[in-house]
């Protein structure tokens, strides 16, 4: 067998997290295609185990290499940073911690299969998810040949395949116990879904939790400064942060407090609405903030329309357009609204709750001396007389006609005694 066959281009690259189905996937692809099979794993903030147990168990399993990356910086910077500025929450709430990490995945798988003569690109997601139409169209978006194959989905890998395979092959595997969710996290949160949670009636349990303490027994209040330049956290209550060092330390904080936790029927790209939860302590406390400085600093036109934007941003995340032209062009506008969301937000964290209690900024649009109702108004409030004569003729001409033709808006008649 030659070890270095990557003129031949006729390996596999799969993403692998170290969990049973990407351990039995690396074996079970091998014999399933005759392809060797190189591991991919990428720390992006998911805690657990190092990265080089990680990969130990890939090598053992049977990967013929097995790449990891550090890529928590990356992440943050490129990802998370940019969800923020687009204050991205999907339908509303979920602030896309799967979705934004699948994109910087995909990069990195085909590094590694350029790296390593590969042809085809593997990944642990079934057939029935967004995970999969993510990892597929970006990588299709990076390069264009390769090809994708999930052996859940495509091999027909099942979790009594997956054991009896690894029984069968002394695979050196020891989490057999199924855990009753699936799982998927990384420094911007947190996804849970299945097993019981598949009854959208049952309540969610304690266990379902692990990156926030409970909100209806919270510590005291907890009061944060949180500096940002250009739309990204710079400082918190004064101390220098790099932007996964403020993430991190809002997870810790806002969890704390029990902030960040969503529970939703969630529409998928595929069609299905499936129960979600989610906790993203830190992301929900930073967008909150972000969002509040962009009141102060956006320009009111700039700011409706990037409202628009930043909602088109986030479904067309949701939906595996990372690296689409849209989603290039819309980050063009987005960046470009950055310039001034610069200044500092106080927030209040405490049982569930990031409240904005205060805000100030050298580039903020709010001036004090057009807002005050005390001496010192600058405001010529005799000019609004003719901006309203203007600003509502057409309605008035418009009435006038109306009640000429007797559809005029009917008041109540004047009550008599
Ligand atoms: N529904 C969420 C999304 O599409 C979460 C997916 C989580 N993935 C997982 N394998 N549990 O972004």
């Amino acid at each position: 067998m030659s070890e270095n066959n990557h003129g031949d281009k006729n390996r596999i690259v799969l993403a692998y997290s170290g969990g049973l189905d990407t351990s039995v996937a690396i074996a079970f692809l091998k014999e399933r295609t005759g392809k060797d099979v190189v591991a991919v794993s990428l720390d992006v903030g998911q805690g657990g185990e190092s990265l080089d147990a990680v990969r130990q168990r890939a090598l053992d399993c049977g990967a013929v290499e097995a790449y990891v990356v550090d890529a928590r910086e990356e992440f943050a910077e490129e990802y998370c940073m940019k969800a923020l500025k687009a204050n991205a929450k999907y339908e509303g709430v979920y602030p896309l911690v799967s979705a934004i990490s699948r994109p910087l995945i995909s990069k990195h798988l085909v590094q590694a299969a350029h790296q390593f003569g590969a042809d085809t690109i593997s990944h642990g997601c079934t057939g029935k998810g967004n995970d999969q139409v993510r990892f597929e169209v970006s990588i299709q978006s990076i390069d264009p040949t390769l090809k994708a194959i999930s052996p859940i989905r495509d091999l027909s890998l099942t979790r009594d395949v997956e054991i009896r395979f690894a029984k069968e092959h002394e695979l050196p595997i020891t989490q057999t116990e199924k855990s009753p969710y699936s799982i998927d996290q990384n420094v911007w949160g947190r996804a849970i879904e299945t097993g019981f949670l598949e009854d959208p009636w049952n309540g969610p349990t304690k266990d379902c939790y692990s990156y926030t303490d409970d909100p209806a027994f919270p510590p005291v209040e907890d009061e944060v400064v949180i500096e940002f330049r250009q739309g990204v956290p710079v400082a918190i209550d004064g101390r220098k942060v790099t932007p996964l060092q403020a993430i991190e330390e809002m997870n810790r904080r806002a969890g704390a407090q029990g902030i960040g936790r969503i529970d939703i029927i969630e529409d998928r790209l595929v069609g299905i609405k499936s129960r979600e939860l989610y906790e993203a302590p830190g992301a929900v406390a930073l967008i909150a903030a972000h969002e509040e400085l962009e009141n102060c600093c956006l320009e009111r036109e700039q700011h409706r329309i990037k409202r628009d934007i930043d909602k088109r941003w986030a479904e067309l995340v949701y939906d595996a357009q990372w690296f689409s032209p849209a989603v290039h062009s819309l980050n063009a506008f987005i960046e470009d609204t950055q310039q001034y969301v610069s200044g500092e937000i106080r927030m209040v964290l405490h049982g569930g709750r990031a409240v904005v209690t205060g805000r100030r900024s050298e580039s903020s649009l709010y001036d004090y001396n057009l807002a005050t109702y005390d001496s010192g108004d600058s405001f010529d409030q005799g000019a609004s007389n003719g901006f309203i004569e203007i600003y509502g003729l057409p309605s008035k001409v418009a009435a006038a006609r109306d009640v000429k033709f007797g559809n005029g808006i009917a008041v109540p008649k004047e009550a008599v005694e």
